[in-house]
């Protein structure tokens, strides 16, 4: 897993757009998976500003949000396809037809995660996934004790997670007790991850996931076994990572091979 550490939220989100948006200028009709919650909005505020000042072309991109509330319709508030229109969508030059959530409001939930499962597999399956993280280590809705190869499927909010978003609801008692998630399985597919934290209450989910064991009862630890992760914090986040020293000369060695400063990393010296 590649660790970028930034100073803080602001320098980190623009770091994120900017992986995102060199996606979308080299595939056009890139699938992207989209995350709610306070985290990603600094990098969808970039992404808007990138659209209207540089003329970031979002109009043949698809998107899959990662999840749903049971209950709320999309007109709700608080549902996560309001959330996606009013911080993101609204503001972008996207095909309206080509933005996927899963619907809190679906009758048979079983033929609707299926349904979404074949949605991503038709649109040639998810080029890049954005991904916050819970304080209890969760991605998605995917609670710990979540299968690590679970698909998109109803889930049971764990009490950690009603009370961290009690604040949007205006109360725990307010708060949907179901949601349907894309499960661990379904993102591991995604062919690459940004994971981003930011926070001081985000640093114990972040050292579980990236130092720590893969376990179920931190979801996101599971993205040890994908071949291309990128965790991006800030300081706060990264507090209690040990290895930071070396994520930093990972980082070093990064940007020299990206400016073709190969000598100095020692590509084509005669050691011997
Ligand atoms: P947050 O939520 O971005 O609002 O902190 C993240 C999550 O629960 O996945």
């Amino acid at each position: 897993m590649r660790v970028i550490i930034e100073l803080d939220a602001e320098l980190a989100s623009r770091r994120c757009a900017r992986f995102v948006a060199d996606l979308v200028r080299k595939e056009p009709n890139c699938v992207l998976g989209l995350a709610t919650g306070s985290t990603p909005l600094l990098t969808y505020r970039e992404l808007i500003r990138m659209h209207k000042e540089e003329g970031l072309d979002f109009s043949q991109v698809t998107t899959f949000n990662l999840d749903e509330y049971v209950g709320l319709s999309s007109v709700h508030p608080q549902s996560y396809r309001q959330f996606m229109q009013v911080n993101l969508f609204d503001h972008l030059n996207i095909n309206p037809n080509g933005t996927n959530i899963p619907d809190g409001r679906a009758l048979d939930f079983e033929a609707h995660c299926r349904q979404y499962e074949q949605r991503i597999h038709d649109a040639g399956g998810i080029d890049l996934q954005i991904l916050g993280i819970g304080s209890d280590g969760h991605i998605a809705f995917n609670e710990p004790g979540s299968s690590l190869g679970s698909r998109t499927r109803l889930k049971t909010l764990t009490s950690e997670t009603i009370r961290d978003n009690a604040r949007f609801f205006g109360g725990e008692d307010k708060v949907p007790r179901l949601a349907v998630t894309m499960g661990v399985g379904t993102i591991l597919e995604s062919r690459r991850c940004i994971l981003l934290a930011f926070g001081a209450h985000k640093a114990a989910a972040i050292r579980d996931t990236v130092e720590g064991s893969v376990t179920a009862q931190v979801t996101a630890s599971a993205l040890q076994l994908h071949r291309e992760v990128v965790c991006i914090c800030d300081e706060a986040a990264a507090g209690l990572l040990v290895r930071r020293a070396y994520y930093a000369e990972v980082e070093r060695a990064q940007s020299l091979l990206e400016a073709g400063e190969r000598t100095q990393l020692g590509i084509g010296n005669q050691l011997g």
